[in-house]
Order: structure tokens, then C-alpha cells, then sequence
């Protein structure tokens, strides 16, 4: 058994990762704000040791990481579009808490530190698949903050010998996930908008692309990571290996829920990237990960859980 700090915990991958660990027979401490994350996304996790806090503030990190063997570090304001609105506010979250953080795992002796990047790093990229040794080319401000991240993360592997992996998220989704804001993720925008048949809004031509990961990919990617032995210092992608176009992504979703609506359209988003693919080979190299729930499978499994779920999980 060991003991883990999974910062922004009560939220959407947070509370998969606490989930997951605790069913593995793992001590788990969640550092979260609540300013994104929810309590009730760990209502059925009584055994997570549960701290409300800033991480910008470092005693808070501190207290956080006290006695901690690996830090999942998750804690952010994860949103491309929120970042362009308020620059200032997501560099705190996403740059100033993250030194913290560091700062605190290092300071408490941890084994490893493994951090939520971003597939945004890449920007827009003439090639596909997006493998890791790409330079990157951050198109907003919440792509650069993760870009930083990752680089504060090599620093301190560099500098102070403290353990540490980035794993790039591409575009995850699955249960839990908040639909409720302008800022949420696509797919839980679409199935809570197709569950009542409203038309969903599509940004620019719908033929952008994105490779959309289910969750417990991610889990299980992040959760290698932690332990892989050749993974210290690496930025890592982590995701399904394909791409979907937003307009396809509606037809199938549309054809899964049964609802019957056309997509309204809109003009892009600023800051959006265009089309989204990871390579995946690093991932298979160093951490042995394959994806192991398909995106299919993800998607029916996800629209099966907006279904189902109580009106207080998806308001
Ligand atoms: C981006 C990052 C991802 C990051 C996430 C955090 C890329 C490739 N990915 O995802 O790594 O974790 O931000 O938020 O940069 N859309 C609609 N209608 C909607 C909502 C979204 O058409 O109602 C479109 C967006 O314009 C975008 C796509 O759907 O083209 C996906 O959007 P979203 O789910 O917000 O994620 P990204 O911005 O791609």
C-alpha cells in the first residue's frame, strides 16, 4: 500500500484516479479547491482524506503532500476557451499551483510526481499523429500553462533528482464529467443536449478532429506512470490512437441516443486547434500502455451514465 495525493481530486479524471487507487488498496489524500471540482464526484469514495484548498497557496501544497509517496497531480482550470476569457486566473491555477506543488512533493520526500499535460501542447501540426519529440506550439493560454508545466517538471527531475512524468490527455471523457458549463468537454455537452433532444452547438465547420479518450484509459495510463521505471523526466501521450471529426461525433451520437435534432453551427472558437491525433508508441514503449476500453465502447458506456445519472450529478 502506498500513499497518494491526487491534487483536483473531486474532480472529473481526478475522482476516477482516487477511485481506482482505493480499489487497489491505496491511501488516498485529495487537495482540491472546488472551484471546478464537485464534493459529490467522491460522495461514494468514504475512504479518500478529503483537504479544501488552494494550491497557489504553498502551506496549503505543503499540508497536501506532507507524507506522500506520489503526487497525481490533476489540480487545473482545464479549458481552452476559459483561458482565453481570463489568462490571469488560469496561469495561477495551471503555472503557479503547479510549482507548488513541486515544490511541496520535493520538500516531502515523494516518490514520483505525475502531471495532467495537455495535447494542446502541440498546437496546429501539419502531421499526424502527434508523437512527443514534435516542438511544441502552444495556440492559447491554457496550452502554454501546460507546456510550462511540463517543462517545471523536467527542471526539477533535472535539478533536484525529484521523479516526475507528464502525461498528455487527449480529449477525455466519460462518466462524471460536468456538462454544466460553457467550458465542458464536447462529448457531455452533446449527450446531455441529445438525451432531451436539443440541438447541440457545433464551433466552426464541425470537420475538426479530435482523438477522444475514455477515461479508464487515462486511469490506467496515469497509474504506469507512477511506477514505470524508465518514465522519469518524459512527457508522455496518453490517449486512443484515432480521430473523429465533431460532425461524425454528432451523427453516431445522435444515432446511439436516438434523438432526431440537427447540429446548429457557430464560428470557431479562438485558441481552438484544428485537428487532434496522438502516437501512442511512447506510451507502449515506456509505460506498456494500450487503450483498453475502445471509443466506441467508452461512448456507449458514457451516454449510458448521462442517461442514468442523478439530475444533482449533471446539473
Ligand atoms: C482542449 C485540449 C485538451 C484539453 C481540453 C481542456 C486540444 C486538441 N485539446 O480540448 O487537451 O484537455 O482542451 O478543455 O487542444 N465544441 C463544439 N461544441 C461544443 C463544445 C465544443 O463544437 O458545445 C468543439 C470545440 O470547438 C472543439 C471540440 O469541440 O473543436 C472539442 O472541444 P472541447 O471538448 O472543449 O475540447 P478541446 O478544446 O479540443
Amino acid at each position: 500500500m502506498a500513499h497518494y495525493l491526487v491534487t483536483g481530486g473531486a474532480g472529473f479524471i481526478g475522482s476516477h484516479l482516487a477511485e481506482e487507487l482505493l480499489a487497489r488498496g491505496h491511501r488516498v489524500r485529495v487537495a482540491d479547491s472546488l472551484v471546478t471540482g464537485k464534493r459529490t464526484n467522491l460522495a461514494h469514495l468514504p475512504g479518500v482524506e478529503f483537504l479544501e484548498g488552494d494550491l497557489a497557496d504553498v502551506e496549503f501544497a505543503r499540508r497536501a503532500a506532507e507524507g506522500c509517496d506520489y503526487v497525481l497531480h490533476q489540480a487545473a482550470i482545464p479549458s481552452v476557451p476559459r483561458s482565453v476569457a481570463d489568462p490571469i486566473a488560469s496561469n495561477r491555477a495551471n503555472i503557479d499551483a503547479t510549482l507548488n506543488v513541486l515544490v511541496a512533493a520535493r520538500d516531502a520526500g515523494a516518490r514520483r510526481v505525475v502531471f495532467a499535460g495537455s495535447s494542446s501542447a502541440y498546437g496546429n501540426t501539419p502531421t499526424l499523429p502527434k508523437h512527443e519529440a514534435m516542438p511544441p506550439n502552444p495556440l492559447s493560454p491554457y496550452a502554454l500553462q501546460k507546456v510550462v508545466g511540463e517543462q517545471y517538471l523536467q527542471m526539477f527531475t533535472a535539478l533536484y533528482g525529484l521523479e516526475t512524468v507528464s502525461i498528455r490527455y487527449f480529449n477525455v471523457f466519460g462518466p462524471r464529467q460536468d456538462p454544466s458549463s460553457p467550458y465542458s468537454g464536447v462529448i457531455s455537452v452533446f449527450a446531455t443536449a441529445l438525451l432531451e433532444n436539443r440541438s447541440p452547438r457545433i464551433y466552426g465547420d464541425g470537420e475538426q478532429t479530435r482523438d477522444f479518450t475514455y477515461i479508464a484509459n487515462v486511469v490506467d495510463g496515469v497509474l504506469r506512470a507512477c511506477e514505470a521505471p524508465g518514465a522519469s523526466g518524459e512527457v508522455i501521450n496518453v490517449a486512443t490512437g484515432g480521430r473523429i471529426s465533431l460532425n461524425r461525433l454528432f451523427e453516431v451520437m445522435r444515432d446511439i441516443i436516438g434523438a432526431t435534432v440537427q447540429p446548429t453551427y457557430a464560428d470557431p472558437r479562438s485558441g481552438d486547434v484544428r485537428d487532434s491525433q496522438a502516437d501512442i508508441q511512447k506510451a507502449q514503449a515506456l509505460l506498456g500502455y494500450q487503450p483498453i476500453v475502445p471509443f466506441e465502447d467508452g461512448l456507449a458506456r458514457t451516454i449510458e451514465w448521462y442517461r442514468t445519472a442523478p439530475a444533482a450529478a449533471t446539473a
